[in-house]
């Protein structure tokens, strides 16, 4: 058993989703200490405020997954040029009844890999002005905008030649921040 647990929330529902082997590749280059858990959304109601004092058992058990993790992580899509709408989606359920959300205080990290050149970049920092308002504290660099090429993964699923250290450091300083920020008892 790892000492920090990270809640893993990946913007795409799509069964060979770069983003989900990202997450996948990235949680391999993780510290002794860190595990990570990959965390459903793709079976969230759309949010509907009248639902908060009966919240779906989907969103019950998003709520008690991000409650009970050291950490988020977040590796997300750019969908015209902003976050995926499931991501939202789930960002929106878990933050309320207002004054019940289960993202404040959770130090997050944002990273993403996309085909387009600018590699998630605004996408990105749409997520960070959301993740703010939910007082969430963020990583704020090194900042990874990830184009997916050719090499980006091995055959194993493990990040490529080219992208290791740049990805390997960039876990180092996410595991730091989580460490620093995370609340423990
Ligand atoms: C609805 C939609 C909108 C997209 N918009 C963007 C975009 O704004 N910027 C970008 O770089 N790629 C965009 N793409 C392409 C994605 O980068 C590409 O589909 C990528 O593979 C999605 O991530 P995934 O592999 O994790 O599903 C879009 C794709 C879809 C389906």
């Amino acid at each position: 058993m790892g000492q920090y647990t990270i809640a893993v929330v990946v913007g795409s529902l799509r069964k060979d989703s770069f983003n989900r082997q990202l997450a996948t590749a990235l949680s391999r280059l993780g510290p002794d200490d860190f595990q990570f858990a990959s965390i459903e959304i793709g079976d969230l109601p759309l949010y509907n405020q009248d639902n908060d004092s009966h919240p779906a058992a989907s969103v019950q058990r998003l709520k008690a997954a991000i409650a009970g993790a050291d950490g988020v992580l977040f590796v997300t899509p750019e969908y015209n040029r902003s976050i995926p709408g499931v991501l939202k989606n789930a960002l929106d359920n878990a933050s309320r009844p207002y004054g019940d959300s289960a993202w404040a205080g959770k130090p997050a990290g944002v990273i993403g890999v996309s085909i387009g050149a600018i590699g998630t970049a605004l996408a990105q920092q749409h997520l960070r002005n959301v993740l703010a308002y939910l007082d969430m504290p963020t990583l704020a660099q090194p900042e990874a905008f990830i184009q997916a090429k050719e090499g980006l993964f091995d055959a194993d699923g493990n990040v490529g030649a080219g992208s290791h250290d740049f990805l390997q450091g960039w876990m180092k300083q996410y595991a730091d921040w989580v460490r620093k920020h995370a609340k423990k008892s």
